[in-house]
């Protein structure tokens, strides 16, 4: 899909007009709104090499696409990114990542009270980890984006994740939610918490999310993490994962990932809990990782066409080459509502690099 000198916005949003065009969905807002989180690395030409070693996608590339499905209804499409200044650093990123919540949050009325009442904590002088702030944008069936802002807890190095995020959700009202989470999903010594994110928007059922990375777990323990949420079906979820990687016990590559949604009135206990696996480390290729996805998409009552239409939005390269453009699969569960989320790498720079790095 791209030649010698296509840049890297070029490709990107070639990919986002095809997915557009598959959930039927304008595309105007969502191409204006990649162009702008992209920033200084739009127009780098993908001969050269990643300006910065993003981790929003293992090589690099600092955008990915999902889709999410239920049974019911239309699919919705997002993107998620890590906005790019032309001098990254550390600094830079998080100055860049401010910056673009100021404008969007004056373009589409944002509110940002909440962001306010914890900015301060994932915003040190000096940021550690893999990012500072990473956005997404989820758009509805008319291309309308909502907002969500991604924090890092290991910003202020890992040792001090557990403070910070337990401040956090103090201060949003939320004094127990973090109690609750330790006693699900951080009790095995390889939890580790990796995103504390808000949706920015005025709605009751605004979310504050957290996702904990369950490294080298069992399935025992992914279902234990989402029985912290009242009236799912936790097993359900090892369901999910058996399907998704058949004989897998354990989970020694990247690492499943749980998440808690609370939503207004939630002072005590998560309303929603999502498993996301990251399905590139689990299957020899994605002839066979598409295979599978279209197994648990038939199981429910999801038509599997749409996952054909997905790959081919993005990539005509040979599925059966190599893993890592199905990246994760997620099942989203609450009380009265399941759904499937589909994330694809764009391989701007050429796919899945082998594993680095824990
Ligand atoms: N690339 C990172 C990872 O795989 C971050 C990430 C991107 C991620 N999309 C995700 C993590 C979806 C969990 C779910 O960890």
């Amino acid at each position: 899909m791209s030649t010698a000198d296509t840049t890297l916005g070029e490709l990107t949003r070639k990919q986002l007009q095809n997915l557009c065009r598959v959930v039927g969905m304008d595309q105007a807002e969502p191409v204006r709104l990649l162009g702008e989180v992209m920033g200084a690395v739009h127009d780098r030409p993908l001969a050269q090499p990643p300006l910065w070693p993003s981790n929003i996608a293992d090589d690099a590339t600092p955008v990915e696409f999902s889709v999410q499905v239920t049974g019911s209804g239309r699919p919705s499409l997002r993107i998620l990114a890590e906005t790019l200044p032309a001098d990254p650093g550390p600094v830079a990123n998080l100055r860049a990542a401010k910056d673009l919540v100021a404008r969007l949050a004056e373009r589409y009325d944002l509110p940002l009270d909440r962001l306010r009442a914890v900015e301060d904590l994932f915003s040190p002088q000096d940021p550690q980890g893999r990012f500072s702030w990473w956005f997404s944008f989820i758009f509805d069936a008319t291309g309308r984006p909502a907002f969500k802002v991604y924090f890092n807890p290991d910003v202020r190095g890992a040792d001090r994740a557990p403070q910070v995020v337990e401040e956090a959700f103090r201060r949003l009202g939320l004094d127990h939610a973090y109690e609750g989470v330790r006693e699900h999903a951080l009790c095995r010594e390889a939890d580790r918490m990796t995103f504390f994110a808000l949706d920015l928007d005025h709605s009751p059922q605004s979310r504050v999310k957290l996702y904990i990375s369950q490294h080298d777990a069992g399935i025992d323990a992914v279902e234990r993490a989402a029985s912290a949420v009242p009236g799912i079906d936790r097993y359900q979820v090892g369901d999910f994962c058996r399907l998704l990687a058949p004989g897998t016990e354990r989970f020694p590559g990247r690492p499943l990932v749980s998440s808690y949604s609370f939503v207004e009135g939630d002072r005590e206990k998560p309303s929603n809990y999502s498993i996301y696996l990251p399905l590139r480390d689990y299957v020899p290729d994605d002839s066979v990782a598409r295979d599978r996805v279209r197994d648990h998409l038939r199981d429910r009552l999801i038509d599997p066409a749409l996952l054909d239409e997905v790959i081919d939005a993005i990539t005509d390269r040979d599925l059966a080459a190599r893993p890592g453009l199905l990246a994760h699969v997620s099942l989203r569960m609450s009380p009265d509502e399941t759904g499937t989320t589909l994330y694809v790498s764009s391989e701007a720079y050429g796919g899945n690099p082998p594993r680095t790095a824990v």
